[in-house]
């Protein structure tokens, strides 16, 4: 197992392993609330009828990711502790020394450059915990979030045809797969 850190200090966020209690399901859901019209586009996830009862079912399911090793959930917080969004190290595979990168952040807080200093955090602490590829797959058609690999250095290495399917919209979505290895981190 990797074995994180449960808390990472950057210089203007926190990064904090996601609390499974109703209260940050709660203040989760708030979020989404506020934000649900630019997330659900891109995080399917995020539907009409996603409700407290999901927000606190997806904070048990963080926990156990975590005591499994597959996945490690962070809220992404600012100095005073604020919650601001999620980002997570995802499909962890220890045999293959990789893991994907996913990310959503509230619209209030968007637009600041926190989920590339989130980003970098988490590439950071994964990258020295032995960690060899770091991926981001972004919607095509998701500008603001292929954004963030691409100002971080990333690779596009090429696109998954209609991997994906967004329920918004009902179809079928190309995805961009960025990926960033470990001799390439700076
Ligand atoms: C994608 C998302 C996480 C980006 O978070 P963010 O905190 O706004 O990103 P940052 O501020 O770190 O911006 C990163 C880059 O994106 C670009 N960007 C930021 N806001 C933008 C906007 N409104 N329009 C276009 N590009 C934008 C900038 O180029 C920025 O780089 P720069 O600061 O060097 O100019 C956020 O918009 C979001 O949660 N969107 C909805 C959910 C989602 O799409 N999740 C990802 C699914 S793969």
């Amino acid at each position: 197992m990797l074995n994180p850190p449960e808390t990472i200090t950057g210089t203007r966020i926190i990064l904090k392993k996601a609390d499974k209690t109703f209260k940050q399901a709660q203040i989760s859901l708030a979020e989404v609330d506020a934000s649900r019209a630019e997330l659900y586009p891109w995080l399917g996830w995020a539907s009409p009828s996603y409700g407290l009862e999901d927000a606190y079912e997806y904070l048990q399911g963080c926990d156990k990711e975590w005591k499994e090793g597959k996945g490690y959930n962070y809220m992404l917080c600012d100095l005073s502790g604020q919650f601001m969004g999620m980002i997570s190290a995802l499909n962890v595979n220890e045999d293959y020394k990789s893991l994907e990168i996913g990310y959503w952040i509230s619209t209030r807080f968007a637009g600041r450059g926190f989920m590339k200093e989130a980003v970098r955090l988490i590439e950071k602490e994964f990258f020295a915990l032995g960690i060899n590829r770091i991926a981001i797959h972004t919607d095509v058609l998701n500008v603001r979030s292929a954004n963030v690999p691409q100002k971080l250095g990333y690779r596009l290495e090429g696109i998954l045809r209609q991997s994906s399917w967004n329920r918004a919209e009902d179809k079928f979505r190309d995805i961009n797969v960025f990926a960033k290895l470990k001799g390439e981190y700076k």
